[in-house]
Parts: structure tokens; sequence; C-alpha cells
């Protein structure tokens, strides 16, 4: 697909999920801080790469992606929510985040577990009342999301990442698998289950999904390494920093680069029969050179 397309459609997804994520915890109940502290996080100028990825495979499942976009954002907010606490002092111990200071820096670190705590349900209460899903999509929605976010998904990764030091190939593929592959394949499928697409489309998507997590953390892995803060909105040398074996560690920048576009392949693999017009394919490829 042409750049120019490619963007466009992308500028389209991406204000629908602004304009969605910026309407919500918009009351000033007297804890109205806790909802301060949430719309900080959720509205600081993420990529919305997994938002985006819900809604192009809830249109190529037949559906009208509009429909789809509180289910999107739903995983936009467990999404964010594993951010603030993945930056703890008791975690990544991380200060910046998206460019800006990282959420118990600026709220101190009893509100940003609770910031954190709240998004969960929260999402799953945008799922369970959806407006333009009728119940048993819904239901398949909320098993994806918590299937992805959960303790043999996202959580599990983060466990081993933290507490169980992997440090062969095995281990680190293991660990991107769930950590960040579990919650990419999961906004992947999520947009086929909302449209109540085929069973070959969810299980592409899901293939999608993982092969673009694993090619997405090893270049987060690779940023963490050659990038340059301003851009990449994170502080750079902090797994180093963090004691973590990374791929970097095992196989170089170079080896990484290109494990980054073994998966990419793989992933434009996956979807070649279903994404007629290349949008996938030209994600795909601009996830595999970014900086930020
Ligand atoms: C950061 O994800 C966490 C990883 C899996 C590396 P993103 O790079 O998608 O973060 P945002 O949402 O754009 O800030
Ligand atoms: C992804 O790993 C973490 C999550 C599942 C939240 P990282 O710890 O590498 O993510 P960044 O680099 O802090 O965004
Ligand atoms: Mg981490
Ligand atoms: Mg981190
Ligand atoms: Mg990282």
């Amino acid at each position: 697909m042409e750049k120019r397309e490619f963007d466009a459609r992308y500028d389209m997804y991406r204000q629908a999920v602004e304009e969605y994520l910026g309407g919500l915890f918009v009351d000033k109940p007297h804890w109205a801080d806790l909802y301060e502290s949430m719309r900080y996080s959720l509205l600081a100028g993420g990529k919305r790469i997994r938002p985006v990825l819900t809604l192009e495979f809830a249109c190529l499942a037949g559906m009208d992606w509009e429909k789809a976009v509180p289910v999107a954002c739903a995983l936009e907010l467990v999404h964010t929510y594993s951010l603030i606490h993945d930056d703890l002092p008791c975690m990544d111990d991380d200060d910046l985040r998206r460019g800006k200071p990282t959420n118990h820096k600026v709220f101190g670190e009893t509100m940003a577990v609770l910031a954190g705590d709240a998004l969960q349900p929260e999402a799953f209460r945008l799922i369970l009342t959806a407006p333009g899903l009728v119940p048993e999509k819904r239901a398949s929605c909320a098993l994806i999301l918590a299937e992805a976010a959960g303790a043999d998904g996202m959580v599990a990764g983060q466990v081993l990442d933290t507490l169980h030091a992997p440090k062969t190939e095995k281990e680190l593929k293991e660990v991107d698998h769930l950590k960040t592959g579990a919650m990419i394949a999961g906004a992947c499928k999520l947009g086929v289950a909302a449209a109540g697409g085929s069973g070959e489309l969810l299980a592409a998507a899901e293939e999608y999904g993982y092969q673009l997590g694993l090619a997405f953390q090893i270049r987060d892995d690779m940023l963490d390494v050659i990038g340059n803060a301003d851009e990449f909105g994170k502080p750079i040398g902090s797994d180093k920093e963090e004691g973590k074996v990374t791929y970097v560690d095992l196989f170089g920048i170079e080896g990484c680069g290109q494990k980054v576009l073994a998966c990419t392949e793989a992933a434009k693999a996956a979807v070649a029969l279903f994404d007629t017009d290349g949008f996938l394919q030209t994600l795909a490829d601009s996830l595999a050179e970014r900086n930020k």
C-alpha cells in the first residue's frame, strides 16, 4: 500500500481512538484525582498500534469499524495499565514514558498502582456495554482480552521478565511471546471476534499478531540500546541498568535486525490471503523500522 494511503487510514483510526478515550473519566467525583492519573497516561500520546490493529481486523472481517472502537479502546486501557505498572520502582523503575514523566513520578506510587488497577475492570466495562455488539460478541471479546492480559498471557510474561532472569534464546522468546505477543495478538483477534469473522481469519490474526509482537519487542530492545530518548519517549539503557538480558546481548544489533525482518516476513505471510489492500503488510514493515 502507498505510504500516503496507509498514513491516512492509520490517522483515521487513531483519531477515532483518541476521541473515544478523551471522553472517558471526565466526571468530577471527589476522587477525580484518580481519573486525572488514569487520563494522564491514557492520553499521553501512545502510538495506538493495538487499537489500530483491532479496527483493521474488524474491517477485514466485514464490520463497520466504528462499532469496534469501544473494544479496541478496551485493550488500550489494559495496555496503558501494563505500562504504568511496568514503570514502577518495583518493576523496571523508569522515569520517562511516552516522552513524559511516568505516572508514579507525577501522582506517586500509590495512585499509580490504583490507576492501573482501575483501568483493568473499566476495560471490561467498555466491552460489556459496547453499543454496536450483541451479547455473544461482547462475551467473546471479553474472553480474548482476559486471556491476552491474564495469568497465562501478558502478566505471565512480566513475571518471567522481572523475576525469572531469562537468558537463553528460548527463554527470551517465551517472555516476548507472553509479555508483548499476547496483547498484540489479542488486539488482532478482538477485531475478528467483534465482527464475528471466520475461524481462518481468527487463526491468521493470531499468527500475524504473535509474529508482529516478537518483531516489535526485539525492535524495542534494540531501541533501548541504539534509540534516542527524545524520539523513543523512554529512557535509553533501561534494560542494562535493570540487569536484563535481551536479544541484543545474544545476537547484537545486526543479528536482531535480521530477526526483526524474519518475524516481519512471517507476520506478512500469515495474512497474505486476507490483507487484500496491503495495510497490514505496510504496518508490519513500518514497525520493523520504527524509532519510537
Ligand atoms: C510499549 O508498547 C511496550 C512494549 C511492548 C514494548 P508501545 O511501544 O506500543 O507503547 P505506546 O503505547 O506507543 O506508548
Ligand atoms: C514490555 O516490556 C512490557 C509490558 C508488557 C508492559 P518493556 O519493559 O521492554 O516495555 P517498555 O520498554 O518499558 O515500554
Ligand atoms: Mg518491563
Ligand atoms: Mg519497561
Ligand atoms: Mg523495553
